[in-house]
C-alpha cells in the first residue's frame, strides 16, 4: 500500500469514528446553532466579495469542483456574489472553457456592478429571474444544452420546501452522471424553531424536507454523507450525487 493510500485509509477510519461519536455531534450542533445567532456565515469574503457560507462548505465545494472538473456550475441564489466568484475562480484554475451561471430573482445594481467589474467575470453568466420560472429555466437551458463536459448544480435561493422541491425537479436534469447537486440550508431542519421565526421557511418546511421528498421520487440521485467529515455544514443531507 502506498503512503498516500495508507493516509487515506487512516482518514477514513478517523472520519467514521468521528461520525459515530455522539459527543462530537452534540458539540457541533450546539456550536452551529449558537453561531447562527451571530450571523456567522455572513462574515467571510472570497476575492473581496461577501460569501454567505460556512468556511467548511467552501472547502467541501472546492473538493467537489476539483474532482468533477465541471464545464458548467449552475447556482441559484447569488446575493452579493461571493460564492459565484469562488466557483468562477475554481473554474479559472481548472483551465479551458468553463462557466458558472448565477441565477437570482433580484440582482441589485451595486452587486451586479461589483460582479461585472471583478477579474473573475469572464467565467460568469448572470441570469435575473425566479429560479423556478420556466423562462429562467429556458435561459439556463439555452446556455448549457450543448455542453460536452460535466455540470454541477448548487441550490441556495429561497429555502421553502415548495420552492426547493421545484428547483430540484428542474435543475436536477442538468446534473451529469457522477456529478453533484448540492442543496444548501438543509440545516434549517435542525435549528431551534425560534431562530427562523422571521423567515418564510422553518422546521418541517425547508431544503431538508424538499431533499427527502425528492430522493423518494427520483432514483437518479443518492446522498453522500459529506457532513460525516465536515461536521460543520449548512448542507447536511444536501450533497446529492447523480448516479
Ligand atoms: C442565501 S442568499 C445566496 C447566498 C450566496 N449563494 C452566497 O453564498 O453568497 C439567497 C439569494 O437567493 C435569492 N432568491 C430568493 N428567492 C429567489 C428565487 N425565487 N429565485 C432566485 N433567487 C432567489 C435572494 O435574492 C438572495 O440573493
Amino acid at each position: 500500500m502506498s503512503d498516500h493510500e495508507e493516509f487515506e485509509q487512516q482518514n477514513l477510519k478517523s472520519i467514521q469514528a468521528m461520525a459515530s461519536d455522539s459527543h462530537m455531534a452534540e458539540l457541533t450542533r450546539d456550536w452551529f446553532n449558537y453561531s447562527f445567532k451571530h450571523r456567522y456565515s455572513y462574515h467571510f469574503k472570497w476575492m473581496g466579495m461577501p460569501i454567505i457560507q460556512y468556511p467548511q462548505d467552501i472547502i467541501a465545494m472546492q473538493e467537489l469542483i476539483w474532482e468533477i472538473k465541471p464545464e458548467y456550475i449552475i447556482e441559484t441564489g447569488v446575493a452579493r456574489g461571493g460564492s459565484l466568484v469562488f466557483y468562477a475562480s475554481m473554474l479559472k484554475l481548472l483551465g479551458g472553457d468553463r462557466k458558472v451561471i448565477g441565477i437570482d430573482i433580484d440582482i441589485r445594481q451595486h452587486n451586479r456592478e461589483r460582479i461585472e467589474d471583478h477579474p473573475m467575470y469572464d467565467f460568469i453568466d448572470l441570469v435575473e429571474g425566479s429560479s423556478i420560472d420556466q423562462s429562467t429555466f429556458e435561459k439556463v437551458n439555452s446556455i448549457v444544452k450543448n455542453s460536452a463536459g460535466p455540470v454541477m448544480v448548487a441550490l441556495d435561493s429561497n429555502h421553502t420546501h415548495e420552492h426547493v422541491l421545484r428547483e430540484l425537479e428542474l435543475y436536477s436534469n442538468f446534473v451529469t452522471p457522477g456529478s453533484f447537486l448540492v442543496v444548501f440550508d438543509t440545516h434549517c431542519e435542525f435549528l431551534p424553531e425560534d431562530l427562523l421565526s422571521d423567515r418564510p421557511w422553518g422546521v418541517n418546511d425547508n431544503p431538508y424536507t424538499a431533499v427527502k421528498e425528492f430522493l423518494a421520487q427520483d432514483e437518479r440521485f443518492e446522498r453522500v454523507p459529506f457532513e460525516d467529515k465536515f461536521q460543520i455544514t449548512a448542507a447536511p443531507h444536501g450533497f446529492l450525487k447523480r448516479l
